[in-house]
């Protein structure tokens, strides 16, 4: 905390051997604003570094004992991200150039003109606070797409992951493919996100939304005059995605003469912007994506064959959500978690009636409609459990409704006819519940209402392993 209790002001750290200059500077630097230390030499200054963080350091190059480019030397390997402004003697060019070559990011010259070091000061702080931001927002989108944040409790979406961690650092291409909502575009960022390619840019591109006569030169970048209205030349996604990854999301919807252009990319690594002919050579990871069946296509003559087998070096299947209904309880959790500012964070639980109730569903829309679905019920939900959820009916009645009754057998007596159905039921039920409370013996105890050793008398019956459904 700062001597006026604002925690937020700027420090600037005043270097120099000559008071007079450091009184002056003090004075001028505060009335900024600023939060003003001086040093007068190179020792002083380290140990003032060394207690308290600085934003700036303004420090002169010629002093008495050690110099400013001995200092400047010593600030940079212990304070890498300090900004450090130089002040050299009049006429010294040679010596303003050592320092910015030592790594100070500028310099001023004496006399110094009090304008000048204020707007280059200014200018430092400002840079500090973009590089912050970006910084920030950086770790934001890291953590937003960090495996942590992808819910994988079925070994089929564990499998995968697993495949993003193998592939993620390597340039291979990647085809994922999947039905719609599946996290298809979760996976290609979270690909881009995990690799050594992260601080690069991830540029997608969505091939159904772009009409067929503009989008190869969206992709490829277009040449002055190249066709009516192009004024400009102007880079395609493949030179602004260069270092990075480039998402072609919906490939299965790319027209056949972009078809044609993007597999000799993938074949040459170059290209010619539309209307150019100077090769451009660029190092853009491509992650595809369809819903759409390319096998199919191809066998109708939709899809190039030479073209998918470029593109799917590494496929990804992403199983459709009924295939993994172990994972709808901890993806429902997820999203009221995710979401739960739309409640202010009131509404915390998922009552198990709604919870069995979408373990029945058959999730044509995938986790994109158990997503919206959940933040439906969360906007109608008045207290901190959701008690209900609008499933549309026609496909997700719970599954023992669709059954068929089965064939009753008179020659069976009626208890052991009974009996058996009972069993069949009770055996369902539990792991029902099992998987739902991963494996939590006491908590299934107390919502069925039978104590723990029934349960584990039941499930030692049916040959139920409790450990199963335990893990992640
Ligand atoms: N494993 C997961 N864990 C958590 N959230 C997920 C997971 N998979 C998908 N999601 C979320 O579900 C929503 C849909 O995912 P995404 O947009 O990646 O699907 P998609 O396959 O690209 O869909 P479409 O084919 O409709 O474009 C997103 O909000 C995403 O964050
Ligand atoms: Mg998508």
């Amino acid at each position: 905390m700062t001597k006026d209790g604002n925690p937020t002001r700027e420090r600037i750290l005043v270097v120099d051997d000559d008071k007079a200059f450091r009184v002056a500077t003090r004075t001028l630097l505060e009335d900024e604003g600023y939060d003003v230390h001086l040093a007068p030499g190179a020792d002083e200054a380290l140990t003032i570094l060394s207690s308290a963080d600085m934003d700036v350091m303004v420090s002169d190059l010629v002093m008495t004992k050690m110099s400013g480019v001995e200092l400047l030397q010593k600030v940079r390997t212990t304070y890498p991200d300090l900004t450090v402004i130089m002040v050299t003697g009049f006429g010294s060019i040679s010596s303003a150039v050592e320092a910015m070559r030592l790594g100070a990011n500028d310099y001023l010259t004496k006399p110094c003109n009090n304008a000048e070091l204020l707007l280059k000061i200014r200018r430092a702080m400002d840079a500090q606070a973009k590089d912050r931001e970006l910084k920030r927002l950086r770790e934001e989108l890291h953590s937003t797409y960090s495996f942590g944040n992808m819910v994988s409790r079925s070994d089929k979406m564990k499998k995968v992951i697993q495949s993003i961690r193998q592939v993620a650092d390597t340039d291979v291409t990647i085809l994922i493919q999947g039905e719609s909502g599946t996290g298809k575009e979760l996976v290609a960022r979270a690909s881009h996100y995990n690799s050594n390619r992260c601080s690069r840019p991830f540029i997608a591109v969505n091939c159904s939304a772009i009409p067929d006569s503009l989008l190869e030169s969206e992709l490829f970048g277009h040449e002055k005059g190249a066709f009516t209205g192009a004024m400009k030349t102007k880079a395609g996604k493949f030179e602004e995605a260069n270092g990075g990854t480039l998402f072609l999301d919906e490939i299965g919807d790319l027209a056949p003469t972009v078809q044609t252009k993007l597999l000799r990319v993938l074949q040459e690594k170059t290209f010619e912007r539309v209307g150019g002919n100077a090769p451009i050579h660029v190092d853009t990871r491509i992650v595809a994506a369809t819903n759409r069946s390319l096998e199919l296509m191809i066998q109708q003559g939709d899809f190039r064959e030479d073209l998918y087998y470029r593109l799917s070096v590494f496929p990804i299947r992403l199983p459709a959500l009924r295939e993994r209904l172990e994972d709808v309880p901890l993806l429902a959790e997820h999203f009221v978690h995710r979401h739960q500012t739309l409640t202010g964070g009131r509404v915390k639980y998922i009552a198990p009636s709604v919870m069995t109730c979408m373990m029945n569903y058959t999730w044509r829309g995938n986790i994109r409609e158990l997503e919206n679905l959940i933040k439906r019920a969360l906007i109608k939900t008045q207290g901190e459990t959701i008690m209900e959820i609008e499933l549309p009916t026609g496909n997700g009645m719970p599954s023992s409704s669709k059954e068929p009754m089965p064939e009753v057998d008179l020659n069976t007596p009626y208890k052991d006819y009974v009996a058996a159905i009972v069993r069949d039921a009770e055996e369902k039920y539990l792991v029902r519940m099992l998987r739902l409370y991963k494996g939590n013996i006491n908590q299934i105890a107390k919502l069925m209402d039978i104590d723990r050793k029934t349960v584990y008398r039941k499930m030692a019956e049916y040959s139920i392993d409790p450990a199963g459904f335990r893990g992640s």
